[in-house]
């Protein structure tokens, strides 16, 4: 089995990125937050599929996270993600420090103005998006991504993300590859991890939720009203579960609608007890 390679400064990353390129290969670029789970192996599946070179980034990204957010408790485990990303065939991963992605000095961040940063979890999350874009952006530059790949669960930040990349004429391709979902259909996240087996039981309301409301898209409702209170009381079954946003906008553009008569992104954000799961579907 070919060995991961592993990088922490900018300068030995960029300087792989460059002699892949030079080697007439292209990369595919994964950015993660670490404690991978199997949806983040799909990203890599498709980034394997797609391109020559596969990087992953682990990076816990401080810019992105509120005050008041996870970023302390956020799990770190990152012997055991290489452990994943070698068995996966993964070339190399970049793993920085806060300090080699932001130094002393640091001034520069990417805002996203065109309103689609300012619903869903970007009106919850206030800066957020800010964040995600400043470091994907850095991320691309130094690992010279061709293509990026990146989950659905996460679909207001692809919206974010292509949106930026087309603004900024960045030469990156950007993949939204689907949801991957546990048996049970609890959508993976690194999250996940904070919950009891109690609550894990709890939050399969997300799902249930969202497949009501696909069925009874599929047998004629289009009202955005009514789809997002089928969602809504299915999730108020559910005691351990406290709805955060049940939203529904047309995607990737993000405005609001009466009707779905274009693809539209139904999304919710709920609490099970401390832990904030988010889900989604895309009608249309
Ligand atoms: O989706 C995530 O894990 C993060 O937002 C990302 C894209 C790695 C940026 O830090």
């Amino acid at each position: 089995m070919k060995e991961l390679k592993v990088f922490t400064t900018v300068k030995e990353m960029q300087a792989y990125a460059a002699a892949q390129h030079a080697a007439g290969k292209t990369i595919g670029l994964c950015p993660t937050m670490g404690a991978l789970h199997e949806g983040h192996m799909t990203l890599m599946r498709a980034a394997r599929k797609a391109c020559d070179v596969v990087i992953a980034s682990v990076f816990v990204n401080p810019v992105q996270f509120g005050p008041n957010e996870d970023y302390d408790k956020y799990p770190r485990q990152f012997p055991a993600d290489c452990e994943k990303l070698q068995a996966e065939g993964v070339d190399a991963v970049f793993h920085p420090e806060p300090q080699e992605m932001y130094p002393e000095g640091y001034g520069t961040y990417i805002t996203v103005e065109n309103g689609i940063t300012d619903v869903l979890c970007g009106a919850r999350r206030p800066g957020h998006f800010r964040g995600v874009a400043t470091v994907v952006t850095k991320l691309m530059n130094i690992t010279r991504a061709d293509k990026a790949f990146f989950g659905q669960k996460d679909a207001q930040q692809v919206a974010v993300v292509r949106r930026f990349v087309a603004d900024l004429n960045l030469p990156v391709e950007v993949n939204m590859v689907p949801i991957c979902r546990e048996e049970s259909g609890l959508a993976r996240s690194s999250r996940n991890a904070y919950m009891s087996a109690e609550e894990k039981k709890a939050a399969l309301v997300l799902s249930r939720s969202l497949r009501a409301a696909r069925a009874a898209y599929e047998q004629g409702e289009c009202r955005a009203e009514v789809l997002k209170k089928v969602t809504a009381d299915e999730l108020a079954k559910e005691p351990l579960a406290k709805i955060d946003y049940v939203d529904l906008y047309t995607y990737p553009a993000l405005q609001a609608t009466d009707n779905v008569t274009e693809p539209c992104l139904l999304a919710i954000a709920v609490y099970i007890g401390k832990t904030r799961l988010i889900d989604n579907i895309i009608l249309g």
